[in-house]
This record gives C-alpha cells, structure tokens and sequence, in this order.
C-alpha cells in the first residue's frame, strides 16, 4: 500500500508498472476516481487508471488508441487516429467528463499530426463506461480557430467549458460547450490576449473561479501565473504570479477537489523534454489565504485525501 507520494518520483501503479497519465486529468464517479492522461508507448494515446483512496492507482484500460473505433460526428472533422504513412499522430491534454443527460463519458484533447504543431486541433472522443473504449469523433478546429493547450471545467449547474491555446497560442479561447458536451456552442471569453498563456486548469473555490496557466517555452517549465473570476464567461482579472519562477519545476495539468475532505490539488507534469516517457508528477496542496489568494508551496512529498 502507497501513503506517501514522492513528487517527481516514478509512480507506479497497483501493478508495479510505471503511470503513464500525463497532461492528464481526474473524474470522480460514483465513489471512484478515474485518472486519464497521455500514454505514448506502443499504440496508446491514453490510458485510465483508477483509485478511491488517492494514493493507490489500479491501471483500468488504454481508452483511446491508433484502433480505436471512429464515427463522424461533425462535418468537417478528421478521425484518422494514425497518419498517411501509419505513424502515431499526437493526443495531449486529454480531459474527461461525464455528462448527466446522455450518460456519457465525453473527452476533450489536443491533436496534432505527429511530426510538428501545425494542426492545432482539439478533439473529441466518447465512451457509455469511464473505462471503456472510447470513440473517436474526430478533430476540429473549433469555430475555424487554432486549438493547442486545453483544458474542461464543468460548472455547479452543469454548464462545460472548453479553453485552449489559440493564434498561435497567443490568446486563451473560452467555448461554452453543448449541453451534450460533444460541440462548441459559443465563443465566450478571449482571454490575455497576446500574453501566451498554455496549460490552463480551472478550480472553484467559495464562488470564485481560479485559472492557472503557464507561460510558452515547451517542454521548459516557467512562473505559472493565476488570474480569478466570479464568473467562467465574465470578466478574468490581470495575471498575478504564483510559485517560485519555474513553478518548481512544474506545468499545471489540472485540479482535484477531493469529494469529501473538499481539499483541493494542483497536479502538475514535470516533463522530460529529451525522453518524454521518464516525465514525472508532482503534486501539490492548493490552500487560499483569508482574501483568497491561492498559496502553493513546495512539498517534497504528498498524501492526497
Ligand atoms: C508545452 C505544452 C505540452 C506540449 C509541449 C511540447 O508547452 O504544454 O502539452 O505540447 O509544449 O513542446
């Protein structure tokens, strides 16, 4: 059994193999959590694994692969999961939510064609189980705009949100999703614009919402900077710095409020740019102070609960 997690340490799953859940994101579903993220070895985009204590992760499924089924939802969509030439195209940040209407498990990510940034698409992919195969939709450039960086945040009424990097990451795009979370339905915010924000993650917290984002060096990690809003479609404030000016040594991936305890995570990748699949974790406690400024501090290990 796993009570304490080493940030930057290989974490290994309940099998004793190394997770592979980068860039990655938390669902919590009825009493469990399911941690999806990007696996890269063999034929894998990403794989799920799953936990109801935090610590002790249960490797479930590679949900999304070069064979995974695909169906065409939209018009002008792309569901070619390998290129021309059979080689692996490139799945990042993939998210998963569940949608309360249709029961389904729907996921969102960043696709690009497996030798450079061109694309900047995002994606879609849906599933009836959390650790099923999911279907791949195919992917878009949502309202015609570039998509790279991405992130999903859905709201106490069950309103979605879609955010990714767009002109040339230069802008931080807000879509408001459909109600079947499977389209952009409206552009609602066009956030910092000309500032190259990447790797947004959202979180609530006493009626305010906190978007964390890095700055855009690659695999380099930079002084991640937060901004807050009282509303996802209002208006966000200016930047503010947070953490030291590497963010110790971190890019956000996303935040888990814990069900029960309420506390709240950053999960963070510290990648390895020269050997990507030796990329690690860290993750850190999110505390607020009495106005509400967010406190992330350094801890070298972490008992999340
Ligand atoms: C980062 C981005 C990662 C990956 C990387 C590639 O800025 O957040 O998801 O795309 O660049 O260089």
């Amino acid at each position: 059994m796993i009570n304490k997690l080493i940030n930057g340490d290989i974490w290994k799953d309940t099998c004793g193999n190394t997770i592979h859940a980068h860039g990655g994101h938390i669902l919590f579903f009825q009493g469990v959590y399911y941690w999806y993220g990007e696996n890269r070895t063999g034929n894998r985009y990403v794989s799920v694994y799953s936990s109801t204590d935090l610590m002790n992760w249960d490797f479930r499924n590679d949900v999304l692969t070069t064979e995974s089924k695909t169906e065409k939802y939209r018009v002008k969509t792309d569901t070619s999961l390998v290129t021309d030439d059979g080689s692996k195209i490139n799945i990042e940040r993939p998210k998963v939510i569940y949608n309360e209407k249709t029961k389904k498990f729907v996921m969102w990510m960043h696709v690009e064609n497996g030798r450079d940034y061109s694309l900047a698409a995002c994606a879609v992919a849906v599933s009836d189980t959390p650790c099923g195969q999911f279907t791949y939709l195919g992917s878009f450039n949502p309202f015609g705009y570039m998509s790279r960086d991405c992130t999903l945040f859905v709201d106490d009424d069950k309103t979605a949100y879609f955010i990714s990097a767009s002109r040339e990451n230069a802008d931080l795009h807000m879509y408001r999703l459909t109600d079947d979370y499977l389209n952009v339905d409206s552009l609602v915010n066009n956030l910092w614009q000309g500032e190259y924000r990447e790797a947004p993650a959202v979180v609530k917290h006493n009626d305010k919402y906190y978007m964390f984002s890095s700055y855009c060096t690659g695999w380099a990690p930079n002084q991640c900077k937060y901004a807050v809003a009282d509303k996802m479609d209002g208006r966000w404030s200016v930047l503010t710095e947070i953490g030291d000016e590497t963010t110790y040594r971190t890019q956000p991936a996303f935040f888990l409020t814990v069900e029960d305890s309420g506390n709240i995570y950053y999960f963070s990748d510290r990648w390895n740019g020269k050997d990507y699949n030796d990329s690690r974790y860290v993750v850190l406690p999110l505390e607020f102070d009495d106005e509400g400024k967010p406190i992330l501090e350094y801890k070298d290990e972490v008992e999340i609960r």
